[in-house]
């Protein structure tokens, strides 16, 4: 019964994935698509598969400072700055023929990028889909008619309260009237158009605090005719304990601590700072471990750094199982959901 009920879900999440990415498909991808299945299933430490998506982040500043976010985290080693368009082509002539999709963000708020609309062309010319994930500040009526223009693919917004009260105890700055008032115009804006695109995807990170307010949210959402609403615990308890929730969303939490001994990311995915620097995942792409990168992608070339060093160590490390605290590749501080790695047990 249990597995019955999940079949609407799956059918829904495979329609959406499959319209997102099915007019990206060709037989270079396919044929990566494949190897990569491959070698993450043996874990090889050298693959000749490449990145299928790639995480960029468009701006690493930011307007806010939300509780449980790096960025609001002022750690001031890695100067904010926003991906220009010349190496972001740099970055298309190296990886583009794999990519199926580009996702821009990573930590920080990619609509301070200006450039935005022109990046989603570039990517588009590749024939590669771009997802955002916004707090919504930037959305003004002008760059919502140049993203629609540029036929962005999905739109993810964070809107995690329904009254400023609730809001701003997480998004630390954050206005939500201009935030609300700004994806409703958005989606006036689409609608005058006539088309479904960009996909809108509502992200709500469930706290003790906003967890009244999350019905009227969803009912929102389902009045706005939003395609998607998501309701997240948070990443890595970084949010102070007598805030965090979890209940109903056991499960999850479960996952997040299951002692299975995976990553995706390290075989399917890479993540890039705007100036260009490699890590493996979004987790660990932040400021302390700068000292750590995988290598710079506008410099380098990109088979170099997807079997150099640091990530046939942290492939290894994942294929043993056994994480060293002590190493020097970022992958061994890894304690990031909804990726599981075992740890040995002290
Ligand atoms: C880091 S932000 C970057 C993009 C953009 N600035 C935004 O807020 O959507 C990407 C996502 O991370 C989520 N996020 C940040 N801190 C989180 C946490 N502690 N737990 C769960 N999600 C978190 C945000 O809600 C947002 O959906
Ligand atoms: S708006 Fe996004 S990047 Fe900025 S502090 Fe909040 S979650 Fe982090
Ligand atoms: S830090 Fe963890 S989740 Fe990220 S790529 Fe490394 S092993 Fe995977």
């Amino acid at each position: 019964m249990k597995v019955l009920k999940k079949i609407p879900g799956a059918i829904g999440a495979i329609q959406r994935h499959t319209k997102l990415l099915l007019p990206r498909v060709t037989i270079r991808r396919l044929v990566n698509l494949a190897v990569v299945g491959v070698e993450m299933l043996f874990r090889r430490s050298r693959p000749t598969s490449r990145p299928m998506v790639a995480k960029i982040e468009a701006s690493s500043a930011c307007n806010l400072m939300c509780r449980g976010c790096r960025t609001g985290i002022p750690l001031v080693e890695y100067q904010p700055g926003n991906l220009s368009l010349e190496d972001f082509e740099v970055m298309l002539d190296k990886m583009g023929r794999y990519l199926f999709e580009v996702v821009f963000y990573i930590w920080g708020e990619p609509l301070l990028n200006k450039n935005l609309p022109d990046l989603i062309e570039a990517a588009h010319r590749h024939n590669i889909s771009v997802i955002i994930s916004t707090n919504l500040h930037f959305l003004t009526e002008e760059m919502g008619e140049r993203l629609l223009d540029a036929e962005l693919d999905k739109v993810i917004f964070c809107l995690d309260g329904w009254s400023q009260e609730t809001y701003e105890q997480v998004r630390i700055k954050g206005d939500f009237e201009l935030a609300r008032s700004n994806i409703m115009r958005f989606i006036e804006q689409r609608q005058r158009r006539g088309t479904k695109k960009p996909y809108l995807e509502w992200q709500w990170v469930v706290t003790q605090n906003n967890r009244p307010e999350l019905d009227r949210g969803k009912t929102a959402a389902r009045e706005l005719g939003i395609e998607k609403f998501v309701e997240l615990v948070d990443w890595g308890n970084r949010l102070p304990e007598d805030e965090r929730f979890f209940e109903g969303l056991k499960k999850v939490r479960q996952k997040q601590f299951s002692r299975t001994n995976r990553c995706f990311w390290l075989w399917s995915s890479i993540a890039i700072q705007y100036d260009g620097n490699v890590f493996p995942c979004c987790h660990v792409a932040n400021k302390p471990y700068s000292e750590r990168i995988y290598g710079n992608i506008v410099k380098d070339d990109l088979a170099t750094i997807w079997n150099g060093r640091q990530y046939q160590r942290a492939r290894q490390l994942v294929r043993s199982g056994w994480v060293d605290e002590e190493t020097d590749v970022v992958c061994g501080q890894c304690y990031s959901p909804p990726i599981f790695i075992e740890r040995p047990r002290s």
